[in-house]
């Protein structure tokens, strides 16, 4: 479908024959990320990986980010501090006995904590540093995911309306407190008062290896996309559990079975897990967290499905519509985890018609990390507890 949003020519794609064509026949020449005044703001200038048109800055930044999630130091840290962090879910909901628990808050702070901690180190664990980044992660969010007239209308006019509406004014608010926070992070690392380059405390998050890199502070903030993403699915999966009892049963029946007696689901167990992967995949084709994933942008003219789409255009994939869209899917508004069992479709972005992690040369490089965290999040969740909660 082409629509004008604005003066911007667009193309909204819902078919995975659509998406093929813009993630992988054409890929090469639809891997750039469209201008947009506010993530550039933010971003400074597109220092970050998922507002940045593609280029070697994207290249490099995407291997770094690859190579420092797998390295065994880092995998080690993420592993303890998602122990720690569900350790502390688990005690914080059964403190709560039956009294009714808002669910979203305790598990933002369950993923938060996991992902702050692996890509700023120790110093995440600070009660005063978290408050601070976490409204700021929520103003800086709700400010990319708002209207503004110059991503339509890319010229003066479309400036002149943000500036007057406050947003330019808003924008830079938000972004002179980010720069202050992404400073005090680095003023923390550098200083050898603080940190010694043993394994285990800041020297070893993403943050150091970053400076170490670019010797700058821009990329920081590439990773907090990830954080609500994975506590909005976590949060859908149990909701979704909680009203198919039958399912619910069934998981719980397979990590009672894997785990034995044990307290704790171990990191070992979470690969056996199989039924619990089909409840998340079934969560990710039901409730997609990031719907039209990120904009993309042609760099030339293109063949999609037969139509000549020019340079310059914005490309939309529609994940939501395809994984929802019943000529693909038998009963797509049902929750059934078992249309998993006799299906090898996944969402590692082989599979059009399911990609809640997008596809190509831009496909989340997070989605392991994320995957883990959820699994490991509702395992531990579904072996120890039976609570009542409040979801939102
Ligand atoms: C449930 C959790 C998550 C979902 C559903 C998700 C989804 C996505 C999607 C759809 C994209 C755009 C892909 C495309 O354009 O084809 C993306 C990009 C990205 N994601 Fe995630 N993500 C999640 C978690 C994470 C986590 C935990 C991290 C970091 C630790 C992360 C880091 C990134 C980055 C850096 C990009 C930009 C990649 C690029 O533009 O080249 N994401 N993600």
């Amino acid at each position: 479908m082409l629509l004008r949003l604005g003066s911007v020519p667009t193309v909204v794609v819902s078919s995975p024959e659509a998406a093929r064509d813009v993630m992988r026949t054409h890929d090469v020449h639809c891997f750039s990320r469209p201008a947009m005044p506010g993530p550039r703001r933010l971003t400074y200038e597109y220092k970050d990986v998922a507002f940045a048109p593609y280029g070697d800055h994207v290249r490099e930044m995407r291997k770094l980010f690859i190579l420092e999630l797998l390295i065994m130091r880092r995998v080690q840290a993420a592993w303890a501090s998602r122990e720690a962090q569900v350790d502390k879910l688990v005690e914080n909901l059964t403190r709560a006995g039956p009294n009714p628990v808002a669910l979203n808050d305790h598990i933002v702070s369950t993923v938060d904590g996991i992902i702050g901690t692996v890509v700023f180190g120790e110093i995440y664990g600070t009660e005063h540093f978290k408050m601070q980044f976490l409204s700021m992660l929520n103003e800086a969010m709700d400010m990319l995911g708002s209207f503004s007239a110059e991503d339509f209308f890319p010229n003066t006019a479309g400036r002149l309306i943000d500036w007057l509406t406050g947003l330019v004014a808003r924008r830079d608010r938000i972004f002179k407190r980010l720069d202050a926070f992404f400073d005090a992070v680095i003023d923390q690392h550098l200083n050898p008062t603080l940190n010694k380059p043993d394994e285990g405390n800041c020297r070893s998050d993403l943050v150091q290896a970053m400076i170490e890199l670019w010797k700058d502070k821009e990329s920081a903030d590439t990773f907090v996309c990830g954080i609500n993403t994975s506590a909005v699915t976590v949060v859908w999966a149990m909701s979704e559990m909680i009203q198919h009892p039958r399912v619910l049963k069934r998981v719980q029946d397979e990590i009672r079975a894997v785990v034995g007696g044990k307290q704790r689901v171990s990191r070992d167990d979470v690969s056996k897990f199989k039924r619990l992967k089909m409840v998340v995949k079934e969560t990710f084709r039901m409730h997609p967290p990031l719907t039209l994933l990120l904009p993309r942008e042609t760099i030339q003219q293109v063949n999609i499905t037969g139509y000549d789409v020019p340079a310059n255009t914005r490309i939309i994939v529609n994940a939501w519509a395809i994984s929802g869209d019943p000529h693909i899917w038998k009963d797509p508004e049902e929750f059934n985890p078992e249309r998993f069992v006799r299906s090898n479709t996944d969402f590692n972005g082989t599979h059009f018609e399911f990609m809640p992690f997008g596809s190509g040369r831009r496909i989340c490089p997070g989605m392991a990390m994320a995957v883990t965290n959820m699994e490991f999040t509702l395992a531990n969740r579904y072996t120890v507890l039976t609570g009542n909660y409040l979801m939102g």
